[in-house]
């Protein structure tokens, strides 16, 4: 029988359901089983690259309980004919919630204010204290309208502001319009966007995406969001421009070298870090692991797996 090898502890509905396609090994130990492992579910934290393929000759499927997949080495896996999949969609509107929370506590600058209550530094009502930014009439501009960024955008409309986004593909005109989203170019859209949030994947041509001269051109007092993927951003030219207070703030969920954190970002007040939990509920992570389970399954019973890398938009 098969070796399913998982990174992750699963849910008892995935065990149940991959236990008839193979033995599931792991994820305590889970590298000893790799030289009979006919899948893998690998956490982001775990390198997919032509170094571990080598160890794992008769695997045929990379299922990721991620919708990233940035930490597989896509083409390897195609020269040896793996199969690669993740986990769309039922991740979606968890990260984009997440999203907006890091907008509102950026923009407002909840974290500052709860810290300095916790300090005992709050003696009552202060008119001028705990000031923050507003939302309503600003622009909120959306690089990359994948499902995440559209998820975003509808949710900008509660708020009343305007949906700026740029995108390697516009969408539909009809698609547009019920978003009330402008479409526009990268630098129009770094000049004009009061919170500016990052939804793109990372590729070799995101990669410092945000270098110090895309971030010297981001409009003055706004604030930049990063749910993505750290490398989008350069973070030590980003800890100079908020140091020197050309942007009001960065709320950040991912990081160039994770786990580590820029020193520089940990020092600066209007930064708000969260350790890597968009998708991090409790139904929607269960939901990600049970479509990788399902993934896996399907490859190694001969079906076609729900959501291949490269599939639907
Ligand atoms: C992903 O799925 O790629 C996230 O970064 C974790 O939710």
């Amino acid at each position: 029988m098969a070796d399913i090898v998982t990174t992750l502890p699963l849910p008892a509905e995935a065990l149940a359901l991959l236990c008839g396609a193979g033995e599931v090994r792991g994820p305590e130990g889970w590298e000893a089983w790799l030289g009979d492992a006919a899948a893998l579910l690998p956490l982001l934290t775990v390198r997919v690259d032509a170094a571990l393929l080598e160890r794992a000759p008769r695997l045929r499927v990379v299922a990721c309980p991620t919708v990233g997949h940035d930490h597989v080495d896509l083409a390897a896996c195609r020269a040896r004919g793996i199969v690669v999949t993740h986990t769309p969609d039922v991740l979606t509107e968890a990260t984009a919630d997440l999203a907006w929370a890091l907008i509102l506590a950026t923009v407002r600058r909840l974290p500052q204010a709860e810290r300095s209550l916790r300090a005992g530094e709050f003696h009552g009502w202060g008119f001028w204290d705990y000031l923050g930014g507003d939302l309503t009439g600003r622009t909120l501009g959306i690089l990359g309208m994948g499902r995440i960024g559209r998820a975003v955008a509808r949710r900008a409309a509660g708020f009343g502001m305007r949906v700026r986004y740029a995108s390697r593909t516009r969408l539909p005109e009809p698609e547009e319009r019920a978003l009330a989203a402008e479409w526009t170019d990268w630098d129009e859209l770094l000049a004009a966007s009061d919170v500016l949030t990052l939804h793109a994947p990372l590729t070799p041509e995101t990669r410092h995406l945000l270098d110090a001269a895309a971030l010297g051109r981001m409009r003055p007092g706004s604030v930049l969001v990063n749910t993505a993927r750290g490398p989008l951003v350069d973070e030590a030219a980003l800890a100079d421009v908020l140091r020197e207070g050309r942007l009001a703030g960065a709320g950040l969920d991912v990081y160039e070298h994770e786990p580590a954190v820029h020193p520089a970002l940990l020092e600066l007040p209007g930064v708000v870090l969260l350790p890597h939990v968009g998708s991090a509920t409790r139904d929607t992570r269960t939901r990600m692991a049970m479509l990788a389970a399902r993934n896996a399954h399907a490859v190694l019973t001969g079906a076609a797996p729900p959501t291949p890398v490269g599939g639907a938009r």
